[in-house]
Parts: structure tokens; C-alpha cells; sequence
């Protein structure tokens, strides 16, 4: 069954030290422990490393912020992020921090060799300044007026409001985020990776070691020119010196990645591996990152072509998968559905999590949705009434009638063959990360193994004379086909796996263990394995989400004071992906007070039922509308548009209106059967 021992080495995306684990992240940690898990249930020596990413401007700032050092809030984050790993059963190998002396050598080295090459390039360029902080501003780090609709408050490289992107030079009353400074150009040399010089390597290397429907993407890319990388910030930067540049360090994702190998030698020199073995050019040993397509760009060009360039071995594969939505959107934190990991382990059980992620998970790219009821249904449904179930209905009768001894032949073997030839099958589904399709698999064997203990009657014919051969033959039956089924979901449930194993007073789940079935076998006393999901927990999971997130310390930007914001020019605004507009979360909403504004001459404040919830937005449809004929109509809004500061009030969203403008305006206007709050689809 099983190809000869392999050597594999894993990795999952190093998650940024300033801000806590959610379950958006679990869907990477969770996918790839399960992959893991499943390749040393096979047998082949396979390990899995992963680091905190703790360089970088805002790690940076939020320790400034908190007035830690940034070692303090690295080595406090990175307690958290463990624990909460260890939580949700993601089984590291090791776990490290990017802020490591292997990791300023493998990012020194990296570099010496890269430049030895002739792949580094050094010019002058000009940046936004802080003449406050007395620091280069990120993009991220500088806000103003968008160039484009005129919006307030947008960041230094894109307009929320209408999408538009730009440089940060073209914001209209630039400021620093950091200090509120208007900011000055200042020009410094930079350093540049010269990632054309591996077109040619990359356009070969990414057909083979990339998803198909990631080949479309970074076709574009190369379409669009593969641009020279810079690869350097200058001080004050929480990074890593760059070796012949003093004042000069490395962007935090030039080192970040370089992680991956720091982590694998802290592991190796604790456990005596050969390092070399996985990373030279040419090595045998399969390297595998599995990675959301967010952070493609990276992986796919600039990593492989840093490996190449510095002559070590490059990924056998990069895999990258969607993003989270809860009940069909982005998280959120006023839905109560942006959860953390913390959060999530005060009321429910993480293996609920993992079995849902992998009913789910395909191997593309598309995002996978988290809805709250098909949760708690399928969990139900799945592993309580039905996987568990096999063993809860045929455990008590061996127990007490056969004194936990199971039968010596097997009552039905070709079912048992049946359910034994599903090894391969399922195998295959985990191997090319098809998880949905195994789960599916393996539960349409729980399906079978349940019909044949309904069809057998343990209980009826439990109470028969003559009969207990029969009963000890079918109950022993069952519960060698729960065995095979907890073999198989054995990667995805860990802890379930390992009470099982109690129970059924086995010591292995190794893959190829049930080929031997369980005769003349003693097991010891079940205990329940699963509890149901109450759909209370899932209500008070909300709640608990909306309250932790306001203790979150949040990284504030300082805004200048805000002033009227006029209803702004009409947005141009460029074609959008599906995916940006299915982010606008439409509703229906019913106009229960609309007033005038004293001082205003195009504004009405409107309050705005969404069914239980009421918001306050102001809306320039004064010229249109009178505030008497707008009360008691339905229209529709958007409702999760960030609260702006208006000099009458904050606006917390906005409603929709069409037409040329003046009295020719109108609101949008649902069918009269609408509810408020119904959402627009
Ligand atoms: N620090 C970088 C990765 C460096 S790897 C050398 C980073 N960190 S992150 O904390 O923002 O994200 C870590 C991983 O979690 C990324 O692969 C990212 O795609 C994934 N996810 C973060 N939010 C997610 C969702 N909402 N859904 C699915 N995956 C998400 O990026
Ligand atoms: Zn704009």
C-alpha cells in the first residue's frame, strides 16, 4: 500500500508576532497538521516546522505602542500563538521564531550569495518621511485624501471607498499614521533583488510545483514584468542588519521565508539530522509550503528564485489554499463572527473545528465558508450519530455479555474487505489534500457499517435464546469497523483517535494496522467519545467574540481632526473582482426617523431599523426628499461601510440611491414584503 519511506519536510506560513491566532489562520494550521499527521500515519518521516514572523514596521510600532521592547511582545505573542496551536492539535515538529541567530545566517548567507552572483542591485530612490519619527513611512503607515473619489482617511496605496490604487505621493493631505505629520520626501539608497534575472527558471518551475489555478494568477505576473524586489529598509527597522550595509536591514519578508530553513536546522541539531541532506541542490528529501494565495507572489517567484540564486534546493510544491468567510462573509468583528482561536477553545471542542475544515477543504484555491448551523449540523450529524454511534451501540453488549472478549471469525468478511480496499481510496484523497472527498468516503462506510448493525439487531436478538454466538458475531463486527474508520480519521481527530485506542486496547493506528482485524480481541470499557453540539454554544461563542475583540489592543492610527465630508464627486471606480463585491454586506432597512440637520443643506439624518438593530447615517438626499414622506419606507443599505466622522456625527452606513441628482434622486425601495435586516444577495 504504502511507496518506500519518504523523507518530507513540511512548513505552514509564518504568522505575524503581533496580533493573535484565528480561525481564518486554523484553516492553513489545520490543513497542514492533518496532512502531516497523515504522512506519519504512513509511516515516512515527515516534519513540520513553523516560526513566529517577527520582523518588521508594525511589530515594531505596536510594541512601541504597548511600551515593550519588541523582544517582549515577540516572546509574549509567540507564547500565545503556541498555545493556541497546541489547542487546536496542530502537532509542530518545532516551532521557532524568525528573530533567530540561524535565521540571521541562513538570511546573511542568502544574501552574500545572491550578491556574489551579480542578482543584487543598489539605487537611490525617494520615500515619504516622518520628520516627527524621524522614520521612512510604509505605505500602510501613510493616509490622506484618495486622489481619485477624495475620501478621507485612506491608506497610502488604496481607496476603501472606491478602490482606486495609487501611490502614496498622490494622496491628497498626506499624513503620517504614526505621528499625524504631514510628511517630507527624503531619498536613501536601497536594495534590490534582481528577480528577472530567473524568469526563464521561474516560468519553467511554477508548471510544475504550483496549482493549476495559480498558474493563471502568476501568468499576469509575468505578464506585467517580474520587477526588481527591494529588499531593504533603513533604520530604525526591527529586522536584521544587513551584513555590508550598515543602517540598512532586510525587509521583513526577505527574511521571513528564510525562517522556514532556520526553524528545520533548530530542529536538526536538536534531533541530529542532517541539514544538508534536505537542502542542498539536488537533495532527494521533498519540501513542501502550504500557504494562503494571499502570499503567493512571494513563495512562488521570490523564494524559488532566492534558492536558485543562492544554490540550494527549491519547493517540491507550494500549496496554497482560500480564505475563511463565517455564514458567507468576511469576519467580523461587530457580527461577533471574527473569532479567535482562544475565544473558539472556551466553548467548543477543536476537533469539531478540524472535522468540519476537512468536510470542506478541496486542494484549490477557492474560499471556504465556516457557516455556524451547517457547522453544528454536521458535527451532529457526522461524528456523533453516526461514526461514535457504531461503537456506543455495539460496545455495551460485548462488554457485559462477552466480558469485553470479541469473536474469533469475522460475521460478514467481504464487508470488512470492503471497508479495508477503502485505504487506498482515502489515501489518495489526504495525499493530494482532497480532504473533503476522503471525509466523504469515510462516511459512506460509517453509513454501511450502521446499516448492517440496524439490519443485524444486537438488541432484539440480545434478548433471544440461543441467539448470543449471533450477537457477540455482528457487535464484533461493528467494532472492527469503527476501528477501520477511526484509522481513517485518525489525521483529522487526534484526541478521538487516541481515547478509541484505549477503548479498543490497540497501541497503533499505523495505516496498514487493520489489514489484521481485531479476533479474539479484549477491549476495555467505552466512554462516550463526543458530545453533541448545542446550538447555545454556538450563541454564546458570538457573544464571547463581540466582548474578547474590544480587549484586543488594536494598532491606532492618528487621524487628524475630521470635518464635514461633503457627499464626495462620483467614484470612477475600476472594474472590481466578485469577490470584492460580495464583500459589501447589503440590507434591507427600514427608515425609522428622518430629520433635517441643522447647518446642513444636502444632508438628512435617517435612523435605519435593521430588525432589532438601529443605525444612525446621514444621507444626501435632502434635495430629493422630504423627512416626513422618507418615514416608515423600506430601503436598502449598506451595512457594514466603516462609521465616518461627520462634523453633525458619525455615519454608520449608507444608503442607496440612484438617479442624476436634485429632486431627481431616489432611494432604492424593496419589495414591500422585505424584513428589515434581510440581507441582499
Ligand atoms: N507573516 C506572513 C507569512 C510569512 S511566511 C514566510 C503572514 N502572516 S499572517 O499571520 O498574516 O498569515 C499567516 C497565514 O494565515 C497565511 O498563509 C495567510 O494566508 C493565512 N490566513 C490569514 N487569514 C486567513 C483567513 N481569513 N483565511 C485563510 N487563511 C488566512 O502572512
Ligand atoms: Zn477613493
Amino acid at each position: 500500500m504504502s511507496d518506500s519511506k519518504r523523507k518530507i519536510l513540511v512548513t505552514s506560513a509564518l504568522p505575524y508576532a503581533n496580533g493573535p491566532i484565528h480561525l481564518g489562520h486554523l484553516v492553513e494550521y489545520i490543513q497542514t497538521d492533518i496532512w502531516v499527521r497523515f504522512q506519519k500515519q504512513r509511516g515516512h518521516q515527515c516534519t513540520y516546522v513553523c516560526a513566529d514572523d517577527a520582523h518588521g514596521t508594525p511589530i515594531m510600532l505596536k510594541a512601541d505602542q504597548m511600551g515593550k521592547s519588541p523582544q517582549e511582545l515577540i516572546d509574549q505573542v509567540s507564547a500565545e500563538h503556541q498555545r493556541d496551536f497546541a489547542g487546536f492539535m496542530v502537532n509542530f515538529d518545532n516551532y521557532y521564531s524568525t528573530h533567530s541567530e540561524e535565521n540571521r545566517q541562513f538570511s546573511a548567507l542568502i544574501y552574500e550569495r545572491l550578491r556574489d552572483a551579480g542578482h543584487i542591485n543598489r539605487r537611490t530612490i525617494t520615500q515619504a518621511y516622518d520628520p516627527v519619527k524621524n522614520m521612512f513611512l510604509p505605505d500602510r503607515f501613510i493616509k490622506g485624501d484618495c486622489p481619485k473619489c477624495g475620501a478621507k482617511d485612506q491608506y497610502g496605496d488604496s481607496c476603501e471607498a472606491c478602490g482606486a490604487t495609487y501611490q502614496p505621493t498622490e494622496l491628497k493631505n498626506a499624513y503620517s499614521a504614526i505621528s499625524g505629520a504631514t510628511p517630507i520626501e527624503k531619498e536613501s539608497e536601497h536594495y534590490f533583488f534582481k528577480l528577472g534575472d530567473f524568469e526563464e527558471f521561474l516560468r519553467n518551475w511554477v508548471n510544475e510545483h504550483v496549482q493549476s489555478q495559480m498558474i493563471h494568477k502568476l501568468n499576469e505576473w509575468f505578464e506585467s514584468g517580474l520587477q526588481e524586489w527591494d529588499i531593504s529598509r533603513d533604520a530604525p527597522y526591527w529586522g536584521f542588519e544587513i551584513p555590508d550595509a550598515p543602517g540598512k536591514y532586510f525587509y521583513v519578508w526577505m527574511d521571513a521565508p528564510i525562517g522556514y530553513m532556520a526553524s528545520f536546522k533548530n530542529w536538526c541539531d536538536k534531533n541530529g539530522v542532517d541539514f544538508d541532506e534536505y537542502w542542498k541542490e539536488g537533495s532527494d528529501a521533498e519540501l513542501y509550503h502550504f500557504i494562503g494565495k494571499d502570499i503567493a507572489y512571494f513563495h512562488t517567484l521570490f523564494w524559488p528564485a532566492e534558492l536558485k540564486g543562492a544554490g540550494f534546493r527549491t519547493p517540491t510544491g507550494v500549496f496554497c489554499h482560500g480564505f475563511l468567510t463565517v455564514n458567507g462573509q468576511k469576519m467580523s468583528k461587530s457580527r461577533g463572527t471574527f473569532i479567535m482561536a482562544e475565544t473558539y477553545l472556551k466553548h467548543l471542542r477543536p476537533e469539531y473545528l478540524r472535522y468540519y475544515f476537512a468536510a470542506k477543504l478541496g486542494s484549490g484555491i477557492d474560499d471556504i465558508d465556516l457557516s455556524l448551523e451547517d457547522f453544528r449540523y454536521r458535527v451532529n450529524a457526522d461524528l456523533v450519530n453516526k461514526v461514535v454511534n457504531i461503537a456506543s451501540r455495539c460496545a455495551g453488549f460485548i462488554k457485559k455479555k462477552f466480558d469485553g472478549q470479541l469473536d474469533s471469525t469475522l460475521a460478514n468478511p467481504a464487508l470488512y474487505q470492503e471497508a479495508i480496499e477503502l485505504a487506498d481510496v482515502v489515501a489518495d484523497a489526504y495525499e493530494k489534500r482532497e480532504y473533503g472527498r476522503a471525509m466523504r468516503e469515510i462516511m459512506h462506510l460509517a453509513d454501511k457499517a450502521n446499516q448492517y448493525i440496524d439490519a443485524a439487531e444486537p438488541w432484539v436478538l440480545a434478548k433471544q435464546e440461543g441467539k448470543e454466538a449471533e450477537v457477540q458475531a455482528c457487535c464484533s463486527l461493528g467494532i472492527n469497523l469503527f476501528r477501520v474508520i477511526i484509522s481513517y480519521l485518525a489525521p483529522v481527530l487526534p484526541e478521538v483517535a487516541e481515547k478509541a485506542c484505549e477503548f479498543l486496547n490497540i497501541d497503533t493506528l499505523a495505516w496498514e494496522a487493520i489489514k489484521e482485524p481485531l479476533l479474539d480481541h479484549q477491549i476495555n470499557k467505552f466512554k462516550p467519545l463526543m458530545q453533541r453540539v448545542d446550538e447555545k454554544v454556538i450563541e454564546e461563542l458570538i457573544e464571547d467574540s463581540k466582548q474578547s475583540l474590544a480587549a484586543q489592543p488594536q494598532v491606532q492610527a492618528v487621524k487628524p481632526a475630521a470635518e464635514e465630508t461633503e457627499l464626495s464627486k462620483e467614484p470612477v471606480a475600476d472594474t472590481i473582482e466578485f469577490p470584492d463585491f460580495a464583500k459589501v454586506d447589503l440590507r434591507v432597512a427600514k427608515i425609522a426617523k428622518a430629520e433635517h440637520v441643522e447647518g446642513a443643506d444636502k444632508l438628512l439624518r435617517l435612523t435605519l431599523d435593521l430588525g432589532g438593530e438601529t443605525r444612525n447615517v446621514f444621507a444626501g438626499i435632502k434635495s430629493a426628499y422630504k423627512p416626513e414622506d422618507l418615514e416608515g419606507k423600506l430601503t436598502v443599505m449598506v451595512a457594514n461601510l466603516a462609521p465616518r466622522k461627520m462634523k453633525f456625527g458619525v455615519s454608520e452606513g449608507m444608503v442607496l440611491a440612484a438617479g442624476p441628482g436634485g429632486e431627481d434622486l431616489w432611494i432604492l425601495e424593496p419589495h414591500a414584503g422585505a424584513q428589515p435586516g434581510m440581507r441582499i444577495k
